[in-house]
């Protein structure tokens, strides 16, 4: 017989900088809500419904549970890329955040794009119109072996591609710094984006599968 499911199997993440190091970009207070508060409680839920999950004995209460596992599973998982995909500005000399340096990531998004401008105009763009709360990404495509950009609703998390770049959509990432312009908030998040990370994550996706 398998031991009692841990009703705390999945924990916050640390965040890899300090809460004010996005900013002027990404406040203090955003980022210490979002990874305390909201994170938390898609931790806490995850843990909650999966515990539920073992202990349902039949396949209605199991199904019953399906939502609350996508929701805060995907919560879960989406948060813990998006911190690591983040990092302190380069332009304030704070870390690498918003530098593209000379690489294979670069090399694909100028082959795809032109330039990595046109990339944000598009991403920028494409996020914008999702309604309601979302993600956008920019994903790797592994059918024709392209990056491509893509979102999802509510708190899905990305399938259909292998993630490079998320980037948070709720209000609860920018409102109460940039309040309803949601434009202003995707414009300032490229100059925290960590594409040491996403070049990290191309290569593993690009890379032949491992025997
Ligand atoms: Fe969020």
């Amino acid at each position: 017989m398998s031991a009692e499911p841990e009703s705390t199997q999945h924990t916050l993440p640390d965040l890899p900088y300090a809460y004010e190091a996005l900013e002027p970009y990404i406040s203090r207070q955003i980022m210490e809500l979002h990874h305390k508060k909201h994170h938390q409680t898609y931790v806490n839920a995850l843990n909650a419904a999966e515990l539920a999950y073992a202990k349902a004995t039949t396949p209605k209460e199991r199904i019953a549970l399906q939502a609350a596992l996508k929701f805060n599973g995907g919560g879960h998982i989406n948060h813990s890329l998006f911190w690591k995909n983040l990092a302190p500005p380069y332009g304030e000399r704070k870390g690498p955040g918003g530098l593209l340096k000379d690489g294979p990531l670069k090399v694909a998004i100028v082959s795809r794009w032109g330039s990595l401008e046109v990339l944000k105009k598009e991403f920028n763009a494409t996020t914008a119109a999702i309604q309601g709360s979302g993600w956008g990404w920019l994903g790797y495509n592994h059918a024709s072996r392209q990056l491509e950009v893509v979102t999802t609703a509510n708190q899905d998390p990305l399938l259909s591609h292998t993630p490079i770049i998320g980037v948070d959509i709720w209000e609860h990432a920018f409102y109460l710094q940039y309040l309803n312009v949601k434009a202003d908030y995707l414009n300032a998040i490229w100059l925290v984006i960590n594409f040491e990370e996403a070049e990290k994550r191309y290569i593993e996706a690009t890379s032949p599968p491992k025997l």
